[in-house]
This record gives C-alpha cells, sequence and structure tokens, in this order.
C-alpha cells in the first residue's frame, strides 16, 4: 500500500509523539523548600535533572513553612491516603526512619547504594542514620549546621564588638545594644520549631556535646540542674529578642539583620543561602554560644515512597541528589555542606569552607527541631512546651513537660 504524503507525515508525527512519551513521564518532587535560598538550590537540582532527563515534566509540590512545619502534615495526609509523591524531603534520623520506614512506607535503596559505591562517598556517622534493619531508606542531599550565630557586621564594628563566645558574654553584648535601640537577637518563630530550635542551642550550650546527646538516650536527667539552667538562660535571652517574633517566619527574622535593625541570629545554616538569594554580604558568622567545637547537624534526604506513581522517574532523582555533581551544585545555592566527602571546597563560599572544614573535626551532635534527634512525637511536645514558654517563661512548668515528654517517648522512667 501506498502513503499518501499527508498521511506518511501523520504516521510520522505519531511516532515522534510516542517517542517523546516514552522518554516522557513526570515526576513530582515534595519539599518544603520555597524561601529564596531553599528554591534556589531546587531548581538548580531541578534543571540538571531536566538535562539528563528532557522528556520528564517536574511537579514542584513544595508547601511553604519552615523546617516543613506545614509541610510534614499534608505529607501525612497523603502518604496515609495513599497518594504519594514520587519522592519526599524527610529529614536523617529518627523523622525518616521512626515516621516512615519502621512503618513500612517506604522502598529500601541499597541497589542504588550498590551501584553508585555511597558507602564509600558518605561518612559512616551518616550511612548509620540512614541505615534501619541492615537495609539503606534514603538519600542525603547535605549537611546543615543548626548552632551558628549570625551577626550584622556594621553593627558589630560600630560597637567594637566580637562574636559572644560565652552566654555571660552573649548578655553583656544584648545589654549594650538593646540601650542603644538595636535588637540584640533575631527570632522568628511563626513556627514554634524556630524557638525550638534556638532552644536546643542554649542547651548544647549549658549541658555540651555529651550532656545534649544523653538527651535523647534517657542518660541525662531531663528534671536535673542541667535542663533548668538553660530553662533559665533561654528565657533571659527572650528578654532581647524582637517583640514581633510571633509574627515573623525564619527568614522574615533574618530580614532584621539584613536591614540593620538586629545584631544577632542564632539560627541554621540555610540562613547563609538566604543572604546569598538577598544579596547581602554584611554578615559574620561564629559558633552559638558555648557552642565551640560542637557541630548541631542535620540533614535533608529524598526517598522513594512504596507508591511512588513515576518510580522510575524517582529513582533517576535519587540518582542526581546523591552524585557528586548533583550535591556541589546545590549545596552552594542551599547554604549547605554536601553529605558527600569528594566535593570540591572550590566551589564553596568562605562560610561554607569554613563549616566543611568544622565537619571534620568538631564533636557532633543530632539537632532535635529538625528531625535528628528524636522522634516524631516526642519533638511534638517539646514545641508545644516551647510555645507556652516564649510566652510565660515559667521554667519550672516547662521543665516539667520536658521530662514528662521524655516519659512519655519511652526514653526516661521519670
Ligand atoms: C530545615 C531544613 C532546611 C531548611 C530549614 C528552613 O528543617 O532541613 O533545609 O530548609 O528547615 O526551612
Amino acid at each position: 500500500m501506498k502513503l499518501g504524503k499527508w498521511s506518511a507525515g501523520i504516521l510520522l508525527g505519531f511516532a515522534l509523539a510516542g517517542l517523546a512519551l516514552a522518554q516522557g513521564g513526570k515526576l513530582e518532587i515534595f519539599s518544603w523548600w520555597t524561601t529564596g535560598g531553599e528554591a534556589a538550590g531546587l531548581f538548580k537540582l531541578f534543571e540538571l535533572y531536566k538535562q539528563k532527563h528532557p522528556g520528564v515534566e517536574i511537579i514542584n509540590a513544595a508547601v511553604a513553612g519552615g523546617a516543613g512545619s506545614n509541610a510534614k502534615a499534608v505529607l501525612k495526609t497523603r502518604m496515609l491516603g495513599g497518594d504519594p509523591p514520587d519522592s519526599f524531603q524527610v529529614h536523617m534520623g529518627h523523622e525518616l526512619i521512626d515516621t516512615w520506614v519502621t512503618t513500612g512506607f517506604m522502598e529500601p535503596l541499597d541497589q542504588l547504594y550498590k551501584e553508585y559505591g555511597w558507602e564509600k562517598v558518605f561518612p559512616k556517622g551518616v550511612l548509620a542514620l540512614l541505615k534501619w534493619n541492615g537495609h539503606y531508606w534514603s538519600v542525603p542531599a547535605n549537611i546543615h549546621r543548626a548552632n551558628v550565630l549570625w551577626y550584622n557586621k556594621a553593627i558589630f564594628e560600630k560597637y567594637g564588638l566580637k562574636p559572644p563566645k560565652t552566654f555571660d558574654e552573649f548578655f553583656a553584648i544584648a545589654e549594650k545594644l538593646k540601650k542603644d535601640g538595636i535588637i540584640p537577637l533575631a527570632l522568628g518563630d511563626n513556627g514554634i520549631w524556630a524557638s525550638t530550635h534556638l532552644f536546643e542551642t542554649v542547651l548544647i550550650g549549658t549541658l555540651g556535646p555529651e550532656g545534649y546527646k544523653g538527651l535523647w538516650t534517657g542518660q541525662t536527667d531531663w528534671r536535673g540542674p542541667g535542663v533548668k539552667k538553660a530553662l533559665e538562660t533561654f528565657a533571659r535571652m527572650l528578654d532581647y529578642v524582637n517583640p514581633d517574633h510571633a509574627a515573623r517566619s525564619w527568614d522574615q527574622a533574618n530580614d532584621l539583620i539584613i536591614q540593620g535593625k538586629a545584631a544577632m541570629y542564632i539560627h541554621g545554616d540555610w540562613v547563609n543561602a538566604d543572604y546569598l538569594a538577598k544579596k547581602f554580604s554584611g554578615y559574620g558568622w561564629a559558633p552559638a554560644p558555648g557552642n565551640y567545637g560542637v557541630y548541631d547537624a542535620l540533614s535533608d534526604t529524598f526517598g522513594l515512597p512504596k507508591k511512588a506513581p513515576h518510580r522510575q522517574e524517582a529513582i533517576w532523582w535519587l540518582e542526581l541528589v546523591g552524585s557528586k555533581e548533583g550535591q556541589e551544585a546545590f549545596n552552594p545555592l542551599k547554604g549547605s555542606i554536601c553529605a558527600r566527602t569528594d566535593c570540591d571546597p572550590k566551589l564553596f563560599n568562605p562560610y561554607l569552607q569554613w563549616a566543611m572544614q568544622q565537619w571534620k573535626t568538631d564533636t557532633i551532635v543530632p539537632s532535635l527541631a529538625h528531625g535528628a534527634a528524636a522522634k516524631e512525637s516526642w519533638l511534638a511536645a517539646i514545641n508545644d512546651t516551647m510555645s507556652l514558654f516564649v510566652t510565660n517563661k515559667n521554667v519550672a512548668q516547662a521543665q516539667n513537660m520536658l521530662a514528662q515528654a521524655c516519659v512519655d517517648a519511652g526514653v526516661c522512667t521519670r
């Protein structure tokens, strides 16, 4: 049979469309990366993915709200309703294992770890937190540091200040600045996690790394003098924060530093990405008071839900997230260091180069506010305690609630 010119054209059209479809597909990525620096990192990964898999349509299912304060609830509804995204952001440690792995929602990723030799490129401590029951359950994109003191350089220079190493030094500086009408410490806890985050650095600074780690294993007494002291110090710190803290998000709190209204901000290093996105370079950094030599760590990872609608596309995503190319492109924009140990430091700004060094030498402790130290229900109970505490500053009540939360988590006996 002889085809006419038009029919041949139509057939060719169908064939090409079929080819595009074969290469096509979709990829839905769920995260809470919506602010400047967060989105910049995410979009960079999307860009690389599209170069490798041009036919795949990427659906960005990000839900705004720092630390996943809104996203986690949306994710839960979707997962329980049998409607998982193809891959989702989840913190290394308890958040990953207790919430999604032991409950049977994820696929093991051992094959990827084997194929790409990831056991050789991720640090042992990181691998241990991604493993459960002999299998790997997610791919780490980065390592963030939670216990950083960011400061406005111009203010520090004007007053001849050095970053405070101790709480005493912090309060001396704070008092001086407050008298002069400058907000000593920025805070944005419209998501209460930001107060938990600040408190976690005070716990580390008060108890030391071993004492802090002991809180999560039952070794350190939540009813003891250390936690009491930490609560008292935290209450005192709250006297120096911006009065509108409950109305601000973490990045809006950072704006106070950028605008020169506040001098210091104790927060994670996604702040560094926020500065980059907002083109602000007048900042300095140091470990949070009392936190010298300690790296309060967390990691954003991505996993493969069992019922991922586009499984192959999700596997390609995970390959990219774990790759050297992916990590070297993503992390300089995200304000984090690579989870991999073979990234080129020259690609990173001075803060991140500093963080890379510290990561090698500091004592590493798991972040509470970002899913590494405690399971979600325990963290939720601590968040509830913080909600009350930032308004009433009742040390005895908060300590009691914290101690009870540890008992409820099944870790403490009293
Ligand atoms: C953390 C997350 C970071 C950063 C931050 C603020 O929980 O690990 O990647 O995005 O929240 O939203």
